[in-house]
């Protein structure tokens, strides 16, 4: 049901949108501290929704159940149709649900490492349940049955959470969360352009054009 960015690069996201591709960005907060270091945060995100459409998620930074509420409150201000808070899964982190899925704004639940966290957040009405790829693999698992386990329950209990796969490392980290049931992939640039990429593709292109510029011509 898409394909979105993760990044907080304007520049970028408007380049990669060109491609037609995209339905979304996502941020958290070490992407944008790597990227836009000194940056205004408002400013950013500002700048992200103007060169691109549909969902952005915004990660919460504070901890405490009361601050996360009003940080989300201040976020859902910036475009209250398009600006989706990314909550970090947690006991407060369901609270914190909980009061935003009854004031009907859009969330994302984040850092999600397990089937069994992802069904919590989708009973509490999680727009999105944000399964990390690569940091699950990182711990050793094949991050391919949780991906499977959480499509096939979410289905089964008719709960109408999108699963996002994110923490991508390789091109077949993305394949991979496609064919056990991913939702919506989302990508670095590196690894949208390799989506991109294949030698053979480049080769027979070439062969095709050089073809066309040597044919006998008329005179
Ligand atoms: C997803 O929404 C996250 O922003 C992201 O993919 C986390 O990836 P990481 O494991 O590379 O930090």
């Amino acid at each position: 049901m898409g394909l979105f960015i993760d990044s907080s690069d304007p520049k970028e996201i408007k380049d990669l949108y060109a491609w037609g591709v995209l339905s979304g960005v996502t941020t958290n907060p070490l992407i944008i501290a790597r990227e836009q270091p000194s940056a205004d945060l408002s400013e950013v995100i500002h700048e992200i929704l103007a060169v691109s459409t549909g969902d952005v998620s915004v990660e919460l930074t504070t901890e405490t159940e009361a601050e996360m509420i009003k940080e989300a409150l201040g976020y859902h201000s910036w475009d209250t149709q398009r600006i989706v808070i990314k909550v970090p899964f947690s006991e407060t982190g369901l609270r914190v649900l909980h009061q935003l899925t009854k004031r009907q704004i859009k969330t994302n639940v984040t850092c999600l490492m397990a089937m069994n966290q992802a069904y919590l957040a989708a009973l509490g009405g999680a727009t999105y349940v944000s399964l990390f790829s690569g940091r699950v693999q990182d711990m050793g698992y094949d991050v391919r049955p949780v991906i499977s386990s959480t499509r096939a329950v979410l289905d089964r209990e008719g709960l109408q959470s999108k699963i996002i796969v994110g923490s991508m490392r390789h091109l077949m980290d993305v394949n991979e969360a496609l064919e056990a049931g991913c939702h919506v992939p989302t990508v670095t640039p590196p690894i949208l352009r390799k989506m991109v990429w294949n030698p053979r593709t480049i080769e027979t292109i070439a062969e095709f054009n050089d073809a066309w510029r040597k044919r006998p011509t008329k005179r």
